[in-house]
């Protein structure tokens, strides 16, 4: 069944289903690991795009939480999150063999341009999701990632297995050594950044790291950068900043409030800025992923 009150872009491509639930891993600062099966929404997401979840039959509003991954041929999509309140926490209690009910896949995804060959993708805290797969969406696709990066924050111990990386990259301090294996796997040099004092990390905001990367660059090869990212407000807007210190393009996933999540309350609308003004726009429909000048046009 498909949802029937969205808008026309997203018709037919919205599903309403029930999803078994495969599998749910729990790591430190009550971050999980949800696998589900559900083949419609694997078949049509695309990174940046999201479901909106119903936690537990006695919860009435739904949660929406990012696609980390989708396996269009097991039709498995996979989900990272944090439980923050009632919803989540009751998500986190869901045991392989339960039923969830699903609506999705929801949202325009990144845009990446081949013009732009040298990808910078950055993940903060549960904004981690959309980039992981937009990496893997890029090697599925047989993009070279040769000369892209990922670079991941987070304040709470990462929900992987941080390994060291055996993939050299330019412009990195010499002690940022840990990777997320399920990158390094698939040949995407990725770094690991925190505030906190984690062996192997960047000791610092990520997008601090990122400048240093940037700013290590030959012009030559910063001119093919192109950033995506998603994560809290104030990361978004530094990454945005950092796009507009290097002239870079730049896509943000943006991961607002939001109660119907298929575009009928305007309650997650945003401004969003372009040459003919600012207009408001619906973040789950129109988004969540925007251009970083049409959302930070101050910078
Ligand atoms: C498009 C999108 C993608 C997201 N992806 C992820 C993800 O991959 N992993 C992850 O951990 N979190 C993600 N979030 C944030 C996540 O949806 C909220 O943290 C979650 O809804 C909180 O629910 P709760 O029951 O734990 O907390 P509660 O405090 O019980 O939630 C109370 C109410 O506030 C709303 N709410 C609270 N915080 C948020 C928030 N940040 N955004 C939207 N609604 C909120 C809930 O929907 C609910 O209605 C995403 C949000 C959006 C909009
Ligand atoms: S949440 Fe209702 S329009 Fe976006």
């Amino acid at each position: 069944m498909t949802a029937s009150n969205t808008n026309n872009a997203h018709r037919n491509t919205i599903f309403v289903s029930d999803a078994q639930v495969i599998e749910q891993h729990s790591f430190s600062g009550d971050q999980h690991i949800l696998r589900v099966a559900a083949p419609e929404c694997a078949q049509y997401a695309v990174a940046g795009s999201f479901a909106h979840i119903r936690c537990d039959t006695d919860i009435p509003m739904r949660r929406p939480l990012s696609i980390m991954r989708a396996n269009k041929t097991t039709g498995e999509v996979d989900f990272l999150y944090k439980v923050v309140g009632t919803g989540l926490r009751a998500l986190s209690h869901a045991r392989p063999g339960d039923t969830l009910n699903i609506l999705g896949p929801i949202g325009n995804g990144f845009n990446p341009n081949k013009q732009h060959p040298r990808k910078l993708m950055i993940g903060g805290g549960v904004g981690m999701p959309p980039i992981v797969f937009l990496s893997e969406q890029l090697h599925q696709a047989g993009a070279s990632l040769e000369n892209s990066l990922v670079l991941l924050g987070s304040e709470v111990p990462f929900p992987f297995k941080q390994t060291t990386s055996a993939i050299a990259v330019q412009g990195i301090p010499d002690s940022t050594t840990d990777s997320m294996p399920e990158l390094e796997s698939i040949g995407a040099a990725s770094r690991l950044a925190s505030l906190q004092d984690y062996t192997g990390c960047y000791q610092g905001y990520v997008t601090d790291l990122a400048a240093e990367w940037l700013e290590a660059l030959p012009p030559e090869s910063l001119k093919e950068v192109e950033i995506f990212a998603c994560g809290p407000e104030p990361m978004l807007k530094a990454t945005a900043k950092v796009a507009a210190k290097f002239s870079l393009a730049c896509q943000l996933c943006l991961e607002e409030f939001m109660a119907c999540a298929v575009g009928g309350c305007a309650g997650c609308a945003v401004p969003v800025y372009s040459n003919e003004g600012m207009a408001m726009k619906r973040v789950c429909v129109d988004g969540p992923v925007f251009e970083a000048h049409a959302i930070y046009p101050e910078l």
